[in-house]
């Protein structure tokens, strides 16, 4: 078994060198470097905060693997006994925008896929969530918890769309119609590492969203189990679909399976 309060202590080190490296170029005219469709890209941001990351992560770790969202999986990743999920850059299309709603998620999974560590740093608000397993979670290192708000129409849920929405029919639009009509309100931030941190710290009760990545879900959720959360798939199980990112409820508990039923109708 690894220290796992050092290595959280090395993932806010890479967090905050990140968050430096992105704040340094934040206010800068950007680079697109486009991937699958004008509003995938990724920033010179992207590229600096990941290369800053990497560079301490396999100095301090040589035998973790990486999963990191630019430079995809190492050759170690499919066979190491802790493997990092890291996005440097979550949020890409509000940092290009100038808008401060973006961080740095940097996870840690053990060999069953489970979150060990989990760190998401908002430079430009300040925030640093941090935890690790049987160890809570904090914000800027005072101890979190999630919301206690018992009902659907009493919470604010926030949720994202895919960048592939265009050519999925499950694109979550009669999702957020419904429950646009059935909670106190819905928030799109754009950047799902900070809304589930933000769901760990009871500001959001709750949080859905298909289709994304480890990297963008591996630190949040930890949070949310740490914080007193509870985070599963869309059939209410902890399986391999809710940390691969592709099926995530993740909310206080408490209004959980109200949601999931919202969401499976
Ligand atoms: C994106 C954000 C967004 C979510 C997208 C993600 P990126 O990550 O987390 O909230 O809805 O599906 O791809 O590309 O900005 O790192």
């Amino acid at each position: 078994m690894i220290d796992l309060a050092a290595v959280r202590a090395e993932a806010e080190i890479a967090a905050r060198a990140a968050g430096d490296a992105l704040m340094r170029l934040f206010n800068q005219p950007h680079m697109f470097n486009y991937k699958t469709s004008d509003r995938d890209f990724a920033t010179e941001g992207d590229h600096a905060a990941e290369a800053v990351i990497l560079k301490l992560l396999r100095a301090l770790r040589p035998d973790f693997g990486v999963v990191s969202e630019e430079s995809g999986a190492d050759a170690a990743a499919a066979a190491a006994a802790y493997t990092w999920h890291i996005d440097p850059l979550d949020g890409t299309i509000n940092y290009a925008a100038g808008l401060p709603l973006f961080a740095t998620s940097i996870g840690l999974a053990d060999a069953a896929g489970q979150p060990v560590v989990g760190v998401v740093y908002a430079p430009a608000l300040g925030m640093l969530f941090s935890g690790a397993k049987g160890m809570g979670a904090t914000l800027n290192g005072e101890p979190i918890r999630v919301s206690e708000t018992e009902t659907l129409d009493r919470a604010l849920m926030v949720t994202g769309f895919s960048y592939d929405r265009h050519l999925l029919a499950d694109n979550n639009l009669a999702a957020w119609n419904r429950l646009l009509m059935q909670t106190r309100d819905l928030r799109r931030y754009g950047t799902a590492a900070l809304e589930l941190a933000l769901v760990a710290a009871g500001r959001f009760d709750g949080m859905w969203e298909k289709h994304i990545h480890s990297w963008d879900c591996m630190a949040g959720l930890l949070l949310i189990k740490e914080a007193g959360g509870r985070v599963s798939d869309y059939s209410g199980v902890e399986s391999a679909a809710l940390f691969s990112g592709s099926e995530i409820i993740a909310t206080n508990g408490c209004v959980h399976e109200a949601l999931r039923s919202a969401l499976n109708v």
